[in-house]
């Protein structure tokens, strides 16, 4: 069992590179497979998610290699198999597959995805825009496998009833190659959505409108493959500027878009904290006296969900009482169990409203990541409390944040993963 150790109180300082989105990647990777030949996709970060994905297109008889963060698909030979329910249970984006299998065959085999348990995480409105499209979904209950099959796709008209972020690139996929144009209403406008269709363009596809809440696509009859760049990850930036917030001193965060990450810094700045923006680079620092705020998650161009985990250790150092609601997802508050155990004051009204009461010393303590961002919460924690704190279960944060021990060690934090006997 691996676990990681950090003893905590270290300041932060140098710099630290963002690497490619997460979310962005996970899409571009399944989307590679629209056409057949060689794809190229820079700056995929190196995360366990991107490994799950690479089985799952090998086991299409896809080809993979990859040159540091360069990562060559060549779907020549790609033939189109059940996914597994093995591989599909790795990580929630497997999903992504329905899409694009649908688009190039009319026929996908694969099961309910995996990903982590923050919430219910049901995927009707995919299947909605699948079947609006002209698809017929047969879901086996006891066996949670889904057979999507279409005759033919035909362009329709898509308004989802929530803004969700994989159902909006999912229905892009299907309707690529769809005779007619789709529109997709009340789309999720996550800048990672203008990443994919950049490169569904760059492989023919005409989608206008990706970054807004409406979407259309007109359908092409063939996709050729295209190379393209995953945008910089704006939670692992947000991640570690919370953490420059704590302990930086001239932490100097490089690589980001400041512009896809407004609304943290706007709470940044409400905090009291202090940091300059120099093009792709943000220098930030500790700050000593910081004032509390509410918090509340929303979609793209809103507070991410993605990072109130991570906000919630930050507010457990402020001066007073802030109010921590997270409207996205159900379960996103399993964290606070353990920041309680080190020492902070959290008081949970319910599932998704929590009021933190700052500041509040944390100590060191044995802990476990209960999904992936809450467990970057945890190493937030750790690297801030007095002593040493062991985080169980850091296969959940591994999946997201590339080499992060790595970036933190670099940077002044006494952090390592260790290996223990279970
Ligand atoms: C993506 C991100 C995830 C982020 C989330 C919200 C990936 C791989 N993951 O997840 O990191 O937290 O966006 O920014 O990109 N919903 C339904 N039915 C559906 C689909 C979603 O009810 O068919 C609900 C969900 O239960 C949730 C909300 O919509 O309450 C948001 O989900 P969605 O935007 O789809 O999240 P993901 O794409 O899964």
């Amino acid at each position: 069992m691996k676990q990681i150790k950090i003893n905590g109180g270290r300041p932060l300082s140098g710099e630290i590179h963002i690497g490619g989105a997460k979310n962005s990647a996970v899409a571009l990777i399944p989307a590679a497979l629209l056409a057949d030949g060689i794809s190229v996709i820079s700056n995929v970060p190196n995360i366990t998610d991107r490994d799950a994905l690479f089985d799952i297109i090998k086991s299409l008889g896809v080809n993979v290699t990859m040159e540091g963060s360069v990562v060559t698909i060549d779907s020549t030979h790609m033939e189109n198999l059940e996914i597994s329910e093995k591989l599909s249970n790795r990580l929630r984006a497997s999903y992504y597959f329905m899409g694009v299998l649908l688009a190039k065959y009319k026929h996908v085999e694969i099961y309910f995805p995996g990903g982590c348990n923050i919430g219910e995480r049901p995927i009707d409105l995919h299947l909605k825009g699948f079947e609006a499209l002209g698809a017929h979904i047969d879901y086996n209950q006891d066996t949670h496998k889904y057979i999507i099959s279409a005759e033919n796709l035909t362009g329709s008209r898509v308004n989802l009833d929530f803004a969700s972020v994989g159902a909006t690139i999912n229905i892009m996929f299907a309707a690529t190659m769809a005779n007619g144009t789709t529109i997709i209403e009340n789309a999720a406008k996550e800048t990672e959505i203008i990443n994919i269709a950049d490169f569904l363009n760059a492989m023919g596809a005409k989608i206008t409108g990706a970054g807004t809440s409406t979407i259309t696509i007109e359908g092409v009859d063939k996709l050729t493959s295209a190379d393209i760049r995953v945008i910089p990850d704006r939670i692992e930036a947000g991640t570690y500027l919370l953490m420059g917030a704590l302990l930086g001193d001239d932490l100097i965060v490089c690589g980001v878009n400041p512009d896809h990450i407004t609304a943290v810094l706007n709470k940044l700045k409400d905090m009291g904290i202090k940091f300059s923006i120099n093009g792709d680079r943000i220098k930030i620092s500790k700050c000593d006296n910081l004032n509390p705020i509410n918090i509340t998650t929303l979609v793209y161009p809103g507070f991410p969900t993605d990072l109130g985990q991570p906000m919630s250790v930050l507010l457990t150092q402020a001066n007073g009482t802030s109010l921590f609601e997270e409207t996205i997802w159900e379960n996103r508050m399993q964290h606070v169990e353990y920041l309680n155990k080190m020492g902070a004051g959290i008081t949970l009204k319910d599932n998704t409203h929590a009021i933190i009461n700052g500041p509040t010393k944390l100590k060191g303590s044995q802990i476990n990541a209960t999904d992936l961002r809450g467990g970057a919460a945890l190493v937030m924690a750790g690297l801030i409390a007095e002593g040493e704190t062991t985080i169980s279960n850091i296969e959940y944060i591994l999946r997201g944040y590339e080499n992060i021990i790595r970036k933190l060690k670099n940077v002044g934090a006494d952090i390592k993963i260790i290996k223990t006997e279970e």
